[in-house]
């Protein structure tokens, strides 16, 4: 999604002529996703700064901003969980330069049925569906990310696409080819139509919740992660104090004196049956523990995972070895994640 939207944008700009436009500015608190597409769609990046809060540096992103830069990437709320709350001056300055504003909508979750990207002056976007609507996200399973564009963009969309020709109360679909009514649109960018089962499975939990489902899962999701940060704040540190949204960032434990790690702490987590949270990411902080419950989980979930959070900052002040040492409990202790990166074993034949 973010490939094809940012291939999109280089369409738009070099359907104009203005074939000066090959850097993308991208905040230090993106995902890795958002400089490699940029680079694969054969753009420059350039990082602009975050400030304490987390959001993105308007005084810094100014300067950056001339007729070089095709596109700004953002995730709003943020990697940190923040609302990007100068979107609508940031709009403002990236359009009066001349380039796009690009939505990752990898955080769309907390913002449904709440806010609307295009209302926030982003021209292009992708949706994770496997993440806000309801294929989990991780375990390697297949994801989609549907694009969208602002009116006047439709033309370089990729073909073929599916288009409504009829009614709202009897809808009717065609294939559209398009090659002669879009003669700027991209050619095909994956197999057919993209994962269709993750496309069928997000209509289906769309249709089956509702707008107001669906702005509850929002505000849930919102809410849950409000509830562990402020149950833990204690004991972890918070580098960001503000209301988050669906997601927030500790910089690992708030005692640092035990020499206990993030990682440490993710290990643990797996002896006591939790699935551990994004750990070391975003780069902004050294010990970053992303914690991001969502809307599904219930109150007694929640609260066991507090209480299991809190056991292990209690044991790192009191038995650290043990938690350096985790997990103990799992089939397998301490992979070497390094060398399985380098030279991964991916089928069982190969393990023997
Ligand atoms: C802000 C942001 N952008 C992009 C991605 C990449 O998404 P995916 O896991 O679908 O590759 C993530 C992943 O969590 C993310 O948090």
């Amino acid at each position: 999604g973010e490939l094809t939207g940012l291939m999109v944008i280089r369409a738009y700009h070099e359907s104009r002529g203005d074939t000066k436009r090959t850097k993308v500015i991208v905040p230090d608190s993106a995902h890795g996703t958002n400089p490699a597409s940029a680079a694969v769609a054969g753009l420059k990046v350039v990082e602009v700064k975050s400030l304490p809060d987390g959001t993105v540096d308007v005084d810094a992103l100014r300067p950056l901003l001339d007729d070089t830069i095709a596109a700004v990437m953002m995730t709003n709320p943020n990697t940190v969980g923040i609302f990007e709350h100068n979107i609508p001056e940031i709009s403002e300055i990236v359009h009066a330069c001349g380039a796009l504003l690009y939505y990752d909508g990898a955080n769309l979750n907390p913002l449904l049925g709440v806010a609307r990207p295009g209302d926030m002056g982003f021209d292009v976007m992708h949706i994770n569906l496997h993440k806000t609507f309801s294929t989990p996200h991780g375990g390697g399973g297949p994801g989609s990310g549907p694009v969208g564009v602002r009116a006047g963009l439709e033309q370089f969309l990729p073909n073929p696409r599916v288009v409504k020709h009829s009614g709202d109360d009897d809808p009717l679909f065609h294939l559209d080819f398009g090659t002669e009514k879009a003669p700027h649109a991209l050619g095909r960018i994956s197999s057919w139509l993209g994962n269709f089962a993750v496309e069928l499975r997000a209509l289906a939990y769309i249709l089956s919740l509702g707008s107001d489902g669906l702005k509850l899962a929002g505000t849930l999701a919102t809410l849950n992660a409000n509830y562990v940060k402020e149950s833990l704040r204690d004991l972890y540190a918070l580098p960001i104090d503000r209301v988050c949204k669906h997601e927030f960032v500790f910089d690992g434990l708030a005692d640092k004196s035990t020499g206990v790690t993030t990682l440490n702490v993710a290990k643990r987590l797996l002896d006591h049956g939790f699935h551990a949270p994004t750990i070391y990411f975003p780069l902004l902080f050294h010990e970053s523990l992303m914690i991001e419950p969502t809307e599904t989980e219930s109150k007694e979930t929640l609260d066991e995972f507090i209480a299991v959070m809190r056991d292990i900052a209690r044991e790192a002040a009191e038995d650290p070895e043990t938690v350096k040492n985790a997990p103990l409990e799992t089939p397998i202790r301490k992979p070497d994640d390094t060398a399985a990166a380098l030279n991964p074993v991916v089928t069982f034949a190969e393990l023997g």
